[in-house]
């Protein structure tokens, strides 16, 4: 059987996620959109209880068959197929954020609506209901999408958002945001 590589390779963003991974710690975490698996095999490593979703099913079957993970890999929009009994520590989502100019192009790897912040913020909605009581949600955004417009929907739905790394490129700059309950305690 033949597997296809994931559309999405590893790229700066990936990184900057991956970094922010660091001193976060729990029983159980979630990645949604993981494309090649390189976040999600990173929190198989301080989790014990972990999944992943992506809308793309050839990437889960490379994280399953070829990257060998060990989390539950389920194909489905953002997190809805997910039932909330089970709650987790930390979530984390790179979303595609690029604007879509062209529909006749329009790759979901990449593309993250009109304003570029579609799909993170459904992400965002999607995982509000999964997140633990003292849990975090770390998202990465991009200044090419549409970050106020993410920012507002985050204080708007009552909830803590702090920028915990940052990655200047000479076309774009990169933050992890993480997105609580309650204000952090670290
Ligand atoms: C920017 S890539 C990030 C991949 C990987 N997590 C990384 O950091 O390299 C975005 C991923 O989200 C997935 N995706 C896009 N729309 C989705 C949706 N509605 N639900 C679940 N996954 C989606 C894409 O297939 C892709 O694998």
């Amino acid at each position: 059987m033949t597997h296809k590589i994931p559309k999405y390779q590893p790229s700066d963003d990936t990184y900057l996620m991956l970094d922010s991974l660091a001193g976060y710690r729990g029983n159980s975490a979630l990645e949604i959109g993981v494309g090649s698996g390189i976040i999600l095999k990173e929190l198989c490593k301080s989790f014990s209880i972990v999944v992943g979703t992506d809308i793309d099913l050839d990437a889960l079957s490379y994280c399953n068959q070829l990257n060998r993970i060990e989390a539950d890999l389920i194909c489905c929009d953002g997190a809805k197929a997910l039932a909330p009994f089970q709650k987790y520590d930390l979530i984390v989502s790179n979303p595609p954020y690029l604007p879509a100019e062209d529909n006749d192009i329009y790759d979901r790897t990449i593309y993250g609506g009109i304003t570029g912040s579609d799909v993170a913020l459904e992400f965002i909605i999607s995982a509000i209901n999964l997140l633990s009581q003292h849990g975090a949600i770390l998202i990465l955004l991009s200044s090419l999408s549409n970050v106020p417009q993410v920012y507002n929907v985050i204080a708007s739905l009552g909830l803590c958002r702090r920028t915990i790394s940052t990655k200047k490129l000479f076309f774009e700059s990169l933050s992890v945001e993480e997105i609580r309950f309650f204000p952090s305690t670290i």
